[in-house]
């Protein structure tokens, strides 16, 4: 009777050895709480294939399964990657760098004269996240890192387009993941400057539990501008727009 029984649950090891795996993770990102930025930071550093971004990645990845950190992660870097490379943006915004996951993925899908500009509200972070870019193996040109609050930086951002043959001062894409509160402001605040591409621009945010009401505002308002906005997809915590003025 025991060996019969020992016999059934044999296929079953696999599941409950993951399911064992994956307690014993949740149970040290509980009992660890959040990384400070300066110890992922460090952990990254000194254990990924520097030049290598999708070793950049992975080592993120391996560090995020015991330890809490803001980085989106593989599962949304993923569906991000699916919406970039669908895209092909040549000029994108991100607000909200953190250590530079996601600014890693948005490079990865540049093409050799793109263009990132990443912002940051908090400047020790920002120096990290400039370096972690560096280790991936990506240049000066290819992308900047702007170091304040959205809200003061926006206004700004025409002067870091520059005007050469192969730019112009719109983005094709941009990535919101700082502040839920602010994605309508910040999302005005864009159009308002004429930052957004007329001819299409995708504008992808990042869903981390926000807050019902600031997410029917943003509908609410995009309903009333559904000749300019029309919201694509909602997928594994990112909501992908599509914004085109020239009809
Ligand atoms: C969730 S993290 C971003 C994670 C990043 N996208 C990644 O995948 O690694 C949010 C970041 O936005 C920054 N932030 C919050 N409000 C901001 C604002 N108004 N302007 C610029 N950065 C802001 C925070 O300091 C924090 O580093």
């Amino acid at each position: 009777m025991s060996s019969s029984l020992m016999a059934a649950s044999v296929p079953l090891l696999p599941t409950v050895m993951r399911f064992c795996c994956d307690a014993l993770a949740w149970t040290l990102r509980l009992l660890r709480g959040h990384a400070s930025a300066k110890e992922t930071h460090a952990f990254v550093f000194t254990h990924c294939i520097h030049g290598n971004p999708t070793s950049v990645l992975a080592t993120f990845d391996i560090y995020a399964e015991t330890h809490v950190t803001f980085a989106i992660g593989a599962q949304t870097g993923q569906a991000l990657d699916e919406v970039g490379r669908h895209m092909r943006p040549s000029r994108v915004l991100e607000l909200g760098t953190y250590l530079g996951y996601s600014s890693v993925i948005l490079l990865r899908l540049l093409p050799p004269f793109g263009r990132l500009v990443t912002v940051e509200k908090d400047s020790k972070v920002a120096n990290l996240a400039e370096e972690i870019i560096l280790v991936a193996g990506f240049k000066d040109p290819q992308f900047q890192v702007l170091t304040g609050k959205s809200s003061k930086i926006i206004p700004t951002l025409h002067s870091f387009l520059g005007t050469g043959p192969r730019t112009s001062d719109t983005f094709h894409m941009v990535l919101m993941d700082h502040n839920p509160r602010l994605y309508l402001v910040d999302l005005q605040a864009l159009e308002d400057q004429n930052l957004l591409c007329p001819t299409g621009c995708t504008i992808v945010l990042i869903l981390r539990n926000p807050k019902k009401k600031f997410l029917e505002k943003l509908y609410d308002w995009m309903d009333e501008r559904r000749d300019f906005y029309r919201i694509k997809s909602q997928l594994h915590g990112i909501i992908e727009i599509f914004y085109q003025s020239n009809n």
